[in-house]
């Protein structure tokens, strides 16, 4: 197994399949009655948050206790970091302490293979900028082939603002891995430079490429980092890019609606496609459990599972 996580393009399709098989087997845990497994006892994971989060920071510190990891949550806002304490000195801080792990989201690419060179704790990679959000990437696939049964062969749209987003760069290359076909949907202004490279379709009619969609996932418009003006209201931007009752029935039956979160109901996604059967949002939450439990256990190379 790799000795960081920090990018899909760390990760060969192996890896992948196993890290989605791992994450079956520890899916069960959430619905016993005390849900923990004693793999990672005497372990510790700190959550390193740099940048606001809800499900991530979260779904981490669940996945470490549910493997009886000892779990610390360092938010920037209220450390040291507001005296001017830097990330080096941070981490060497996090590192005398003896932590087995580092989550980090930072709002800087790169930051979480900087944090590798400083400390000899597993680093995982929370988010980093616009670069990648692996964990986000990989428990997608885990939601997708849970629901539609397989990755390979499978068409999905991929729509919205991919030129800040993470979490497009990650799931287009763990994506294309396993061997999915992909589409980008975008205004032509959150198309990003080079994107003919990134081996996908690219298209600006959401309407033509949704009856050829097994599976449709929308993209957050991420307005806190747009520095200038990418389109022209948020309800211009609905009306031609959003997903919305009408745009859900133009979708093959059995297709599956995806979104990262957190949502802006309204502009990429309308409230009756949020809370549409098909849409599996919530879905994607609970499975990020299990993946990042995964992915914490495959990387502290815990105990075998179930001991
Ligand atoms: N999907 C995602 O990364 O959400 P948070 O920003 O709430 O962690």
């Amino acid at each position: 197994m790799i000795p960081h996580l920090l990018s899909i393009t760390d990760l060969e399709a192996s890896d992948v399949t196993a890290i989605l098989d791992t994450a079956a087997s520890f899916a069960d845990v959430a619905l016993r009655p005390i849900k923990k497994v004693p793999v990672l006892r005497g372990r510790t994971v700190c959550n390193l948050f740099y940048e606001d989060s809800t499900r991530t920071r979260i779904s981490f510190e669940i996945a470490a206790k549910r493997l009886s990891a000892d779990v610390i949550n360092f938010s920037a806002r209220g450390s040291s970091v507001s005296k001017g304490e830097s990330l080096k000195d941070t981490a060497l801080t996090l590192q005398a302490m003896g932590v087995d792990a580092i989550v980090i989201r930072h709002s800087m690419s790169g930051a979480p293979e900087q944090l590798t060179r400083w400390v000899d704790a597993k680093v995982l990679n929370a988010g980093d900028g616009a670069h990648q959000h692996p964990t986000q990437a990989l428990l997608d696939l885990y939601t997708i082939r849970a629901h539609r049964g397989r990755i390979e062969g499978l068409r999905v749209a991929i729509c919205g603002d991919v030129y800040h987003s993470r979490v497009a760069r990650s799931l287009v290359q763990a994506l294309v891995l396993m061997g999915a076909e992909v589409t980008l949907v975008a205004p032509p202004t959150l198309l990003p430079p080079r994107v003919e490279t990134w081996g996908v379709a690219v298209s600006t009619d959401l309407d033509a490429v949704l009856p050829k969609a097994d599976v449709l996932y929308l993209l957050r418009v991420q307005t806190e980092r747009m520095h200038q003006q990418f389109f022209p209201s948020p309800r211009e931007y609905a009306r031609i890019w959003g997903a919305d009752r009408d745009r859900l029935a133009k979708l093959p039956e059995d297709a599956i609606v995806l979104h990262p979160g957190p949502m802006n109901r309204g502009v990429e996604i309308s409230a009756d496609v949020a809370d549409a059967p098909n849409a599996l949002i919530t879905d994607q939450v609970t499975n990020g459990i299990a993946v990042r439990m995964s992915c914490l256990y495959l990387m502290l190379g815990g105990e075998e599972i179930g001991s």
